[in-house]
């Protein structure tokens, strides 16, 4: 990436062998594998290991449980050995519940990937608890009103956190410096890291088709928040079970670089209709509503008298901001993508204050 291009390489392959990727070359994995034990995914896990057919045909599903996770867990010894120190890994996951033989019970397929995180060395920070309700007529499971034969309903999925090492070192100037440009506002901060996230509302779906309904693609709204939150602009996110591209997409609107993998040969195309069919109007709106959202923040908290006065202010948007570490953010609008083969190039222009219509500094104050 030379500053102002982004690069996006999508391979067809099992991630179970990440050999195109370098160690320690990875700032961030965002990513949500099949979810074991959850029956759309049955064929796909038998697939890469046949005696996964054979537990589940037995009805033991402990067996087929694990043998799935064991699957898994070669792909976290990629995500470990492709990682930088200090690089993070953030995996969407939910738990799955099955009645195999008459024996109904919970598959806890967070804990069991907590668990090959930590076997690894990787260590796990707080989680986020995405809270996704249902009104499902269906959505009560069990006994009814009888006590004691009835199940609570599974309402959320999982994000869970994970660092390699401890803190990422930003040591010269100018690696500070870029990290400073890549930060966020106040006001994210203090939704983005809430541990319930609750994404109804938000604007979330890139390309509402039946294919991305079918392929269990997580919201637009999810990855973008990730990337922002655990990576700086110009860095590599990876995502080894890509679907239908969100990482990619998400990352592109995020100015970072993006590999994915993705073992079914037909998502290649969808993957591309998906980058294709996404205008780059739509990704330039989240950064405009950004920046409206940061305005309307600091028109309604500067006509609050009860809060101090904002000191701080970013020359790069001409905009007040509550902390001196919001001074240099950078944020840049996507001019085009480039789509050859399996690469997506991105070029970008940075935000020109002057040509958007945000408030200007205030007079007579103390900045
Ligand atoms: C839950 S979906 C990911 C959805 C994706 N986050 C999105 O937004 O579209 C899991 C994907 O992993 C793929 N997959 C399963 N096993 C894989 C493997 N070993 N290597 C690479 N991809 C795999 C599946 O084909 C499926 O597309």
């Amino acid at each position: 990436m030379d500053g102002n291009t982004s690069t996006h390489k999508i391979i067809i392959g099992a991630a179970q062998n990440m050999q195109q990727i370098e160690n320690n070359s990875i700032e961030l994995v965002v990513t949500s594998p099949p979810y074991p034990m959850i029956e759309m995914w049955d064929n796909i896990m038998s697939e890469q290991n046949p005696e996964i057919k054979t537990a589940l045909k037995n009805s033991n599903g402990l067996l087929a449980f694990e043998l799935m996770h064991k699957e898994l867990d070669k792909i976290w010894t990629e995500v470990e050995r492709v990682l930088i120190p200090g690089g993070f890994a953030c995996i969407n996951i939910g738990d799955a519940t099955r009645t195999i033989n008459g024996d109904f019970q919970l598959y806890p397929n967070h804990s069991r990937i907590i668990s090959a995180f930590q076997k690894l060395g990787i260590s796990n920070l707080p989680n986020i608890i995405w809270r996704k309700q249902t009104n499902a007529p269906n959505k009560f499971m069990g006994s009814g009103m009888l006590p004691s034969g009835a199940y609570v309903t599974l309402e959320h999925e999982w994000i869970l956190i994970f660092r390699k090492g401890g803190k990422r070192q930003f040591k010269t100037d100018g690696e500070k410096l870029h990290r400073k440009e890549s930060s966020f506002f106040w006001e994210e901060r203090n939704v983005w890291f809430s541990d319930l996230w609750d994404l109804k509302g938000t604007k979330q779906k890139i390309n509402n088709s039946e294919t991305r309904k079918r392929s269990a693609a997580f919201p637009f709204e999810l990855a973008y928040r990730l990337i922002n939150m655990y990576s700086l602009q110009g860095d590599t996110v990876l995502d080894p079970f890509l679907g239908t591209g969100t990482t990619t997409v998400a990352s592109i609107a995020t100015k970072r670089n993006s590999i994915g993998y993705e073992i079914d040969p037909m998502f290649s195309d969808i993957i591309k209709d998906n980058i294709k069919n996404t205008p780059v109007s739509f990704l330039n709106s989240y950064i405009q509503n950004r920046i409206e959202n940061h305005k309307q923040f600091l028109v309604e908290r500067n006509a609050d008298p009860k809060k101090k006065e904002i000191k701080h202010y970013n020359e790069n948007l001409k905009m007040q901001v509550m902390t001196s570490q919001e001074t240099e953010i950078k944020l840049s609008f996507i001019e085009k993508l480039e789509i050859v083969d399996n690469k997506i190039t991105c070029f970008y222009n940075s935000v020109n204050p002057d040509k958007i219509d945000l408030p200007k500094k205030k007079k007579n104050k103390a900045i």
